[in-house]
């Protein structure tokens, strides 16, 4: 038997709509993509939503329209993707480490406050493995000092807050559709804001700075003669990833509902374990399960990497937790020190969850984490 850590939820309805769109002769940004931010708004409760390439390049352009530039720093847990600092530095801006809450993998909303300088222009939460933060004190606090709030959102696609959808809380927010992501679109992102103007700028930052997009010059019965007011970027999503996100879109209840139903059967089995630490879930927030992680404690009697190892022996994929950013050498200048952080990045393992998991699959990485730590 091989499990892999994760599969993307695909079939032959993703195959006919992307053919179909290869048939139609648009392939580039056009009437799918508008289709799918349409459609995707209306899930999270936003009011608007614009596609690009990524959610690195969502992020990048989310922070470079609210204005952040060089000398400005932004606020981002440590503890996340390196694409979450990146993104900050693309715009010519500074990544402010925060540590972490170690019960939920996210921010620690207390430590923000002393991270702040006269320089803090902005803070990106990110819903770590697509367990919300908690936004209303993120917001509390931006209000306070007059922060943007822009949510790192890559992993959190249909996760709740206190009763509404991630992306429909008022703040800009970013999600990814990379195969590791609860729906796919190959590569892909998409921002949600309720700000008209915002989201009118993200437009164009994303076609290059052009005052007017394809579609509109293709539909229109007059010839349209394009400006570019502001320096801009392609990151424009293709129609035949939109088309993919369509279909995904409507699978989405029931990859969420698979996707609950495994990991409640993980934490169950592994909550029993008593040198393992399940994830902690807030009774405010309702989890999409994105990644699954455990932590190993002090009394296992492997360690990380060698738990990885016996699991992969046994045909089970997995991966490190996520990664502490300050860490890297790209990084290392920051000399941060952030201690849970570091905790968990070198205790927790991610273990496989995808919504094709059969039950003889769940079963098997059960008896087998048990098998190595019982
Ligand atoms: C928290 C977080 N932010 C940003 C990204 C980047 O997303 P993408 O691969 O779509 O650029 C990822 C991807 O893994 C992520 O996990």
């Amino acid at each position: 038997m091989r499990i892999e850590v994760a599969k993307p939820y695909l079939d032959e309805q993703e195959q006919k709509a992307v053919a179909d769109v290869v048939a139609s002769g648009w392939i580039s940004q056009g009437p799918k993509v508008a289709e799918f931010e349409k459609i995707f708004a209306d899930y999270v409760g936003a009011q608007y939503s614009v596609a690009t390439t990524s959610c690195t390049t969502a992020l990048h352009a989310a922070l470079a329209v609210s204005g952040i530039g060089p000398g400005d720093e932004v606020i981002v847990p440590s503890l996340s993707f390196i694409a979450t600092a990146n993104s900050v530095v693309h715009c010519g801006a500074t990544s402010v480490f925060v540590d972490i809450n170690p019960e939920t993998c996210n921010m620690d909303i207390n430590k923000i406050e002393a991270a702040l300088t006269k320089k803090t222009k902005a803070i990106m939460p990110v819903h770590q493995m697509g367990l919300p933060v908690d936004i209303d004190s993120i917001n509390a606090i931006a209000q306070k000092h007059n922060l943007i709030v822009i949510e790192d959102a890559a992993c959190a696609i249909g996760s709740e807050y206190k009763g509404k959808r991630i992306g429909g809380h008022g703040n800009t927010a970013c999600f990814s559709f990379h195969p590791r992501k609860v729906i796919t679109t190959g590569e892909g992102g998409m921002i949600t804001t309720n700000n008209s103007e915002v989201a009118e700028r993200l437009r164009r930052f994303r076609h290059h700075g052009m005052s007017v997009s394809d579609l509109e010059r293709h539909t229109s019965q007059k010839i349209i003669i394009e400006s570019y007011p502001e320096i801009g970027y392609n990151y424009r999503m293709t129609d035949m990833q939109a088309a993919m996100g369509i279909v995904q879109m409507k699978k989405l209840p029931d990859i969420l509902r698979i996707r609950r139903a495994i990991a409640g059967k993980y934490n169950n089995a592994f909550s029993k374990i008593s040198c393992l630490r399940v994830p902690e879930v807030p009774e405010y927030v309702q989890h999409n399960y994105q990644s699954y992680w455990v932590e190993l404690l002090d009394n296992a009697p492997v360690n990380r990497n060698e738990l990885m190892q016996r699991l992969l022996e046994k045909g089970i994929s997995s991966r490190r937790g996520v990664m502490a950013i300050h860490r890297e050498p790209c990084y290392s200048r920051h000399n941060a020190i952030l201690l849970l952080t570091e905790r968990i990045t070198e205790n927790t393992i991610i273990l496989p969850l995808y919504p094709s998991m059969a039950d003889d699959e769940v079963r098997h990485v059960i008896d087998n984490v048990r098998n190595i730590l019982c």
